[in-house]
Parts: structure tokens; C-alpha cells; sequence
């Protein structure tokens, strides 16, 4: 499917202002309802590789990749400070695949929004994750639910997510919260996966995720305020590995909801992998009109549309993924 796209020319070249989160995903763009350029910059290929080219882009070799055996379970933080890149996208088809080649998987929905879990018709029930992360005691394992979908359990996310990281945010006290309660559930149920969706920001929660995480999987779309959010979260998950969390990695960037019949895509996504080689994956998830279907349905692509374009871009992310890590 085509989708409709603004005209390069509108796109702004800019690094993302401090409230870059709001700003217009693809999707948002592709409705028309965009707050664009006051003038415009041109619409050659060079235009789109100065957009990509920031200097301040790390380099691969700045944020190390996974390699080697890893033993125990995959803790994969998916993450990005900008929103409408396609987070929970990413993870709630991810985990489906995962678990449709039989791994157990644990999928934790730490956005406030809780959108992964309002598609799988799954509500918190009377304690939440705020609940157990900021104040009462008890065990994550408390809040593990089954799913319709084999091999695939949740954790919802709850409102009160967002007001405790207004709250807490500046705490030392609860950045490692996830960390010690999850490590206590995977004593017990050692899930192999573990896909943790974080909300569009890089405060307290992301932080959370990702001293928890063995992996950080970044969703990119590749608009023109995603290069700032990309060194941004490439900036705490550097800051995170040095100071923490040692044995988090970035497992890699993933390019979603792009079409590659475009030249724009087909530049962005050339200039990603000059920038980042092997830390880009070589999947690109499509842009499909699947995408909103399956959150709506709650059944992810692979089993509602296994024969669609990006059901098999979904395998061969996990081909991928199995490589990165050595799964047989
Ligand atoms: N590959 C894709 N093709 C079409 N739409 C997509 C794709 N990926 C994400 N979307 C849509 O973009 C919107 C934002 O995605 P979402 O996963 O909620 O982003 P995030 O979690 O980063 O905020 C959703 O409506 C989703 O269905
Ligand atoms: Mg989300």
C-alpha cells in the first residue's frame, strides 16, 4: 500500500525541540495534520542525507553490540524518547512471533497509556505495576496474566505510571526498582523473553526498563524529528551502560513504517547504515495497513496476516534476532 506522504520539501530539518515527543509521527503526517516548515528546503536526495547526518550521531562502535552467547533470558527494553515510532508496535508483534515459535514470553507494558494491553483486552487489575515499582511490596509474578495467544503473558501498564514519574523522577531510590523485582520473577519462570514497551520519554520509567534490560531494541521511522530522539536515546542508553548497567547493549535499530519504493526511505535508510552499520538491522518493517488492524484485533501480525508483507518482515527480524544472539 502507498501511503500518503508531505512532500519532502515541507519536512523541517531541524533537531527536535525539549518537547520532542509530541511531535507528528508518520502516521500523523501521512493524515495531513501536520505543523510544518515556514519555508521550504528542497527535495533532492542531498536534502534528505543532511536531514540524517547529525555530527553529534554516535558512531557504532560508541554503543556496543550484542555479540557472543548470552546466557539466561533476553530483557529487551524497546525504546525511543519520541512517540509514534511504532514502540508498542515492535513489541507486541515481536513477542507474538517470539511466541509463536514457542518461546515463553513475558511482555511488560510500562506505558502509561497502556495501549498494548487495551488491544489484548487485558486490564490492571487491583494492584498495578505503580503499585509494586513505587511503594508496596509484593511480586511482579502477582501481576503476570495469560493472554489468548500461546506462550504469551503480559504485565499491564497502568495510568499511575505517569504521574509517579512526575513524582519520583528525580529519585535515586526506585531507578532500579524493575530490576530487583524482575529478577526475582525470572527465578522462578526463567522466560526466555522478556519485551519490555516503554512510554515516549527517557525519564524514570525508560530508565527503569533499561537497568533491567540485557538489550535496547530502537524503533526508528525515519521522519524528520527522529535523528535528535535517536541520539538522545542512544545518549541514556551510554549513560545507563556506563554508570549501571553494565551488560545492557543495543541489540539494534529497527526501521518501521517505511516504504522502500520511495527514494526518501530508500536514502534514510542508506544513511542509517553509514551512520550505524551493523547496529541497523537489516529488516525494514514495512509500512501496512495491517499495523492498525492487529492493535485493534489484538492478534499480532504474524497470526492475523501470515502471508502479509510485514508478517515476514517480523521473521525475518527474529531470523535476525537469533543471530544477534546465538539462539539455535
Ligand atoms: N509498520 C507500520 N505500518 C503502518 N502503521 C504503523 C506501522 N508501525 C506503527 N504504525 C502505526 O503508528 C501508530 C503509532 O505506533 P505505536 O506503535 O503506537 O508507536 P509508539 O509506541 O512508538 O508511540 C499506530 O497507529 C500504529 O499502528
Ligand atoms: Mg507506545
Amino acid at each position: 500500500m502507498k501511503k500518503l506522504r508531505e512532500p519532502i520539501s515541507k519536512i523541517v530539518p531541524l533537531e527536535p525541540p525539549d518537547n520532542g515527543d509530541m511531535q507528528p509521527s508518520r502516521t500523523e503526517r501521512s493524515k495531513g495534520g501536520v505543523p510544518l516548515s515556514d519555508g521550504p528546503i528542497g527535495g533532492t536526495r542531498s536534502d534528505v542525507k543532511s536531514l540524517y547526518s547529525t555530527p553529534a550521531a554516535p558512531a557504532e562502535d560508541q554503543v556496543a553490540a550484542v555479540s557472543g552467547k548470552v546466557v539466561g533470558s533476553h530483557v529487551i527494553c524497546v525504546v525511543n524518547r519520541k512517540g509514534g515510532v511504532g514502540k508498542t508496535t515492535t513489541a507486541f508483534n515481536l513477542a507474538g512471533a517470539l511466541s509463536q515459535k514457542r518461546q515463553q514470553v513475558l511482555v511488560i507494558d510500562l506505558d502509561p497509556m497502556g495501549s498494548l494491553c487495551r488491544s489484548l483486552q487485558i486490564r490492571p487489575g487491583g494492584k498495578t505495576i505503580s503499585d509494586l515499582l513505587f511503594g508496596l511490596g509484593g511480586s511482579l509474578g502477582e501481576l503476570i496474566r495469560k493472554t489468548h495467544i500461546p506462550n504469551l503473558y503480559v504485565i499491564p501498564g497502568d495510568p499511575n505510571l505517569r504521574t509517579l514519574e512526575m513524582r519520583f523522577g528525580t529519585s535515586l531510590e526506585y531507578r532500579r526498582a524493575l530490576r530487583g523485582k524482575l529478577a526475582e520473577v525470572l527465578k522462578w519462570k526463567p522466560f526466555p523473553f522478556v519485551i519490555v514497551d516503554c512510554p515516549p520519554s527517557l525519564g524514570l520509567i525508560s530508565g527503569n526498563a533499561l537497568i533491567a534490560a540485557s538489550e535496547a531494541l530502537i524503533p526508528i521511522d525515519g521522519s524528520a524529528y527522529g535523528m535528535g530522539a535517536l541520539i538522545d536515546t542512544l545518549g541514556i542508553i551510554k549513560l545507563i551502560q556506563n554508570n549501571v548497567n553494565q551488560d545492557l547493549s543495543v541489540c539494534g535499530l529497527l526501521l518501521n513504517n517505511v516504504d522502500l519504493s520511495t527514494s526518501y526511505d530508500q536514502t534514510v535508510r542508506e544513511v542509517l547504515k553509514e551512520q550505524f552499520r551493523s547496529l541497523l538491522f537489516e529488516t525494514v518493517i514495512p509500512t501496512a495497513p495491517e499495523s492498525d488492524i492487529c492493535s485493534q484485533i489484538g492478534e499480532p501480525v504474524t497470526r492475523y496476516a501470515p502471508s502479509s508483507w510485514m508478517a515476514k518482515a517480523y521473521w525475518q527480524l527474529v531470523n535476525e534476532l537469533y543471530e544477534r544472539f546465538n539462539v539455535a
